[in-house]
């Protein structure tokens, strides 16, 4: 793939549980291109996050432990960075928002005190001005109505759309080339989620950035990215472009996540997948799906599957396809 910002290779990883081991990522492997809008989708606990703490260099260890793989931002691997590094990669390359924007925001300081540390760690101003003022622009460009007000203000004492817009104020306060929006918005009402996606959206675009987009919602995927990638239980099941994955879902986990979407001129109610994402304690041999998997067969069981291009850019990890392919 030509001018790849982000370059993600067979990643494992496993946290450190009473007992063993949970192994929760089994080599993901996704590329993110300059400027472009990348969706990640897959049930709750198969990894997405994980996956995305891991490359920001934040997975907490222990309990998680890198088992193997590799991930290179601009070239650079991220994975053996030393922490003044890392520091420097989080300040210039990559930022996050948090899944939970309560728990991103101190409640005990102040929306500035948090925004003006961030921008100083960022950029390293030290005059209190200068550093004010870019927090007041980072508010404004989030459209926050009366920056000043909300930079006095406690967390607690702004509504769960602000929070986000302020989470938003925070990971864009400073240039960046590559933005993981890790479900942006879900706690709150569709109009504000769709607001919060918008002002990302003109963000990125303004700002030249990359995006990662997480999110449960594929009518939110559909509408704001290029390119999906399809997770299940730590693997990538499918990648295609956004309009191909949906015109024509080849795994059968990615079929069964279309149909558990309610049509509204649709026959009723979605149907859901049968059985639910598997132990990571022991998780299935073999292709993790399988236990779930509609066209299961002897080699599912005995093999995991590898991502093989059907059609360009659209690959799918399933032995229904190519089988003779995998190694
Ligand atoms: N610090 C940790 N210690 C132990 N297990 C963890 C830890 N963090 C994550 N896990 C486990 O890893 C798995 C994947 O979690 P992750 O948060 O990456 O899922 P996700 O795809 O982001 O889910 P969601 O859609 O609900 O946000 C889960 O089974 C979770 O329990
Ligand atoms: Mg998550």
């Amino acid at each position: 793939m030509q001018d790849v910002l982000l370059d993600v290779q067979d990643l494992v990883v496993h946290f450190r549980v009473y007992g063993g081991y949970l192994k929760v990522l089994d080599g993901v492997t996704l590329q993110v291109r300059h400027q472009e809008r990348v969706g990640l989708v897959g049930e709750t606990g198969c990894g997405k996050t994980t996956t995305m703490k891991t490359i920001m260099g934040i997975l907490p260890k222990p309990p998680g432990v890198v088992r193997g793989g590799r991930i290179l931002f601009k070239g650079r691997d991220v994975l053996s960075m030393r922490p003044q590094e890392l520091e420097h990669l989080r300040r210039s390359g990559i930022s996050m928002i948090f899944q939970d924007p309560t728990a991103a925001l101190n409640p005990v300081f102040t929306v500035g005190e948090q925004l003006e540390d961030a921008i100083r760690y960022a950029l390293g101003k030290r005059d209190h001005a200068s550093v004010r003022e870019v927090a007041l622009s980072a508010l404004q460009s989030v459209a926050l109505p009366d920056p000043p007000r909300i930079l006095e203000s406690y967390p607690v004492q702004l509504s769960g759309g602000m929070r986000q817009r302020v989470c938003i104020a925070l990971a864009l306060a400073c240039p960046k080339e590559l933005l993981i929006a890790d479900e942006p918005g879900t706690s709150l009402d569709v109009t504000i989620q769709d607001q919060i996606l918008r002002l990302i959206h003109r963000l990125a675009e303004e700002r030249k950035m990359a995006v990662i987009l997480i999110s449960h919602s594929l009518g939110v995927i559909r509408e704001w990215t290029e390119r999906v990638y399809v997770m299940y239980a730590g693997t990538i099941v499918e990648e295609a472009k956004t309009g191909e994955l949906f015109a024509r879902p080849l795994h059968p986990y990615t079929e069964a996540l279309m149909r558990c979407v309610p049509k509204l001129t649709g026959t009723g109610i979605a149907e859901g997948i049968p059985g639910r994402i598997p132990d990571y304690f022991d998780p299935p041999s073999g292709c993790r799906f399988h236990p779930r998997c509609p066209h299961c067969m002897d080699i599912c069981r005995q093999r995991k599957p590898q991502l093989f291009p059907v059609d360009g850019d659209h690959r799918v990890a399933c032995f229904l396809f190519g089988r003779d392919s995998h190694g």
